[in-house]
């Protein structure tokens, strides 16, 4: 097969993008898959070569980083390519392409004779295409997000976040499956086409996968030079801008919070660690223990507990209702106490009736624990005027 005979496929900017793309493609899966599958033999076989799961974590980001300068130069040469040099884009999906998939399911079931025939970019090659250029926003969104939880939780409610790890750790599961089983069948399997790294595809294979691209080769429009120029001039000042929003982004994602990225390193000397194993029997709590969580309403009627009864009873036990025959307003009203004698029983905060009726059901003056707690201690230490 002379030189001839092969045809020009692919640039040496497409193939270069392609190495980058599929050295960064897998190292991100050798170190996200691990994190997503801790439990694995595997994912720990590979945690431990890279040194650790910061070391993955970092070597992560870093091909992350690489993608999103891919992008922004791909998105740059596919727009030049388009409007300056005015190729067609051979590469955007159109109907055709609906019905070319649907030939292609019916030979593939035996129900015609023939493949569809199909131009420069066949359906299959424009759906792993957009796949791509899908999962990849995918995974930036979700990447931001787990990378800057704390700015992401500004602007979205914090469950997003668990949810885009899910997205995040299935998207990728997708994309390393959509590779091992439809890129590698259709570019290694099916013929191996070498074509991403020799740039060149034979007449042969042209003929048979891409037909209608040799009656009809996309070729870019004519167009006078100084046309070509006024446009080249628009483009990079449009593109100008892009790149740098771009590159300001790409900081801010990348800078933006330190929080994501650390994790707590190896403990450093684990012989000097110790159990926790206390000496001591836990403490039981007693009524005085309790005091404690009731500081707030002090330790006397005077300072504290008079007042609170009032604003807190005081509604129904007090001069005007006096509910079951009880003013819990005055000092000498609760000693009195009501229907079922003295409201308080100095020294015995058990038997009480404030502690009894508002630990009730049906009581409407509920106390809280704190505030039950300090009128206990109160009680327990004579009920102090
Ligand atoms: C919304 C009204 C209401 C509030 C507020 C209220 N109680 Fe009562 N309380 C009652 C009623 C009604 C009874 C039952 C009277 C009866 O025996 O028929 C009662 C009964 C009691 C009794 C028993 C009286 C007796 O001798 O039979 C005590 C003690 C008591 N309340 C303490 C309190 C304390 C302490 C508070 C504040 C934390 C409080 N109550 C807040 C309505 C209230």
């Amino acid at each position: 097969m002379g030189e001839r005979d092969q045809i020009y496929r692919f640039s040496l900017l497409r193939r270069i993008e392609h190495g980058v793309l599929m050295v960064a493609f897998v190292v991100l899966a050798a170190t996200g898959l691990p994190q997503k599958y801790p439990q694995s033999p595997v994912s720990l076989a590979l945690l431990q070569a890279m040194g650790g799961l910061e070391n993955a974590r970092i070597i992560h980001r870093a091909a992350a980083i690489a993608l999103m300068l891919l992008a922004l130069e791909h998105i740059g040469s596919a727009l030049y390519d388009l409007y300056v040099r005015r190729v067609p884009p051979s590469i955007l999906p159109t109907r055709e392409d609906l019905r070319n998939a649907w030939r292609a399911l019916r030979y593939n079931l035996g129900l015609t004779g023939s493949p569809p025939r199909q131009g420069w970019f066949t359906f299959q090659e424009k759906f792993e295409y957009w796949a791509l250029v899908w999962g990849l926003l995918i995974m930036g969104l979700t990447g931001f997000m787990l990378w800057n939880p704390i700015t992401t939780a500004r602007f979205l409610p914090g469950q997003w976040i668990p949810a885009a790890k899910v997205a995040h750790g299935s998207e990728a599961l997708l994309a390393v499956l959509a590779i091992l089983i439809w890129h590698v069948y259709h570019v290694h399997i099916r013929r191996f086409n070498r074509s991403m790294f020799t740039g060149y595809l034979s007449r042969a294979e042209i003929e048979e996968d891409h037909p209608l691209a040799l009656e009809a080769p996309p070729r870019p429009a004519p167009l006078d030079p100084l046309e070509a120029r006024a446009r080249a001039r628009r483009f990079w000042a449009a593109y100008g801008t892009l790149a740098t929003l771009w590159l300001v982004g790409m900081v801010w994602f990348v800078s933006g919070e330190k929080t994501a990225v650390t994790s707590p390193g190896p403990i450093p000397d684990i012989a000097r660690v110790r159990a926790y194993a206390p000496l001591t029997p836990t403490p039981v709590p007693t009524p005085s223990y309790l005091g404690r969580g009731g500081a707030d309403i002090g330790p006397t009627w005077g300072e504290g507990i008079g007042a609170f009864l009032e604003e807190n009873c005081g509604f129904c036990h007090g001069p005007q209702r006096r509910e079951g025959d009880l003013d819990l307003t005055t000092y000498e009203g609760v000693l009195r106490g009501g229907k079922s004698g003295p409201a308080v029983i100095p020294g015995a905060p058990g038997i009480s009736p404030v502690l009894i009726w508002t630990a009730l059901e049906d009581h409407p003056g509920r106390l809280r624990a704190s505030e039950r707690a300090a009128i206990w201690l109160w009680i327990q230490n004579g009920a102090p005027r």
